[in-house]
């Protein structure tokens, strides 16, 4: 029998018509995935794969191995949270889609990550416009078994409490800095730069994209610029943003935002495709191929 997700209406946005998922934790109906399922996962798993050696980061490849996911069939949560709960604490759970930020918020701060139950179709295995079973587990969980990344997460989640009861601005300063770094972040590694954000391991061409395209700006990793940096959600980033270490990312995020959230509120957002002055440039993108609408 094949489940379906538990959609619960479209609804009319300002971003569109979006579906609405029921926003409880379910238990991962393991035994309803289909053949296609599991072919679709294994698929997806190889040639990720392969693509991401001397690509992903050390540690996201460490962790991957640690934690005994395959391309064999669709990894139980169950057994995954042997492994996270042991290494960090983190567990992952199950989920129809996409939450409301606060829930979500409640999840990271609470060291649950929430994960997509169902798995894209084979016709799909290039580009899905809303985050499903592989982009959530292949992409966000490995990083979970590091310690330092771990601690990120969860701090993440609480300053993301905190961002929403502040309000829309905060909240979207917030945003920017877990797209640029949970979803499209690079690393400086020994060899050259390496990829850690789940948006591109999960993902073909941006995973090419992000690290030999001459498109692209390759930026060193500012907080606050980050946080006025827009962003596109319908192609490759137009920067990406490269941190040294994830222990670059817990210090910098330390403090608390909330003078940081009162000071950018003065301040113009800068647009996706942007270098600055005051950036750390290490390639300056040739913008061939950008899309030339407004960035989010
Ligand atoms: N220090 C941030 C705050 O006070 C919380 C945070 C930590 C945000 C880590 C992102 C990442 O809001
Ligand atoms: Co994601």
């Amino acid at each position: 029998m094949t489940s379906t997700p538990q959609r619960v209406e479209h609804q009319m946005t300002d971003k569109g018509y979006v579906p609405l998922y029921a926003t409880g934790v379910v238990e991962q109906p393991w035994s309803g995935y289909t053949r296609t399922d599991h072919d679709v996962w294994a698929t997806l798993f190889e040639r990720q794969q392969q693509l991401l050696v001397g690509r992903a980061g050390s540690e996201f490849l460490r962790s991957q191995r640690a934690m005994g996911m395959s391309a064999h069939e669709i990894p139980k949560f169950d057994d995954l949270n042997r492994m996270l709960r042991a290494a960090t604490g983190w567990e992952i759970v199950g989920v129809e889609g996409l939450l409301p930020e606060l829930v979500f918020f409640e999840h990271l701060a609470n060291r649950r990550f929430p994960v997509t139950w169902w798995i894209r179709k084979p016709e799909q295995l290039d580009y899905l416009a809303e985050p499903d079973l592989f982009h959530d587990l292949f992409g966000h969980v490995p990083l979970l078994m590091n310690p330092v990344f771990a601690d990120y997460m969860a701090a993440y989640g609480r300053g993301g409490v905190k961002a929403h009861a502040l309000g829309p601005e905060a909240l979207a300063n917030l945003t920017r800095l877990y797209w640029y770094t949970v979803e499209f972040g690079l690393i400086r590694e020994a060899d050259g730069l390496r990829i850690y954000g789940a948006g591109i391991v999960s993902s073909k061409g941006e995973s090419i994209h992000c690290l030999e395209s001459a498109s692209p700006n390759r930026i060193g990793f500012d907080l606050e610029r980050i946080m006025r940096t827009r962003y596109r959600i319908d192609s490759y980033q137009k920067t990406y943003f490269v941190i040294d270490s994830y222990e670059q990312l817990m210090d910098a995020t330390r403090p608390d935002f909330t003078p940081i959230y009162a000071r950018l509120a003065e301040r113009a957002s800068i647009p996706a495709g942007e270098v600055l002055e005051t950036d750390t440039v290490f390639h300056r993108g040739t913008g061939e191929g950008w899309p030339t609408d407004a960035d989010v």
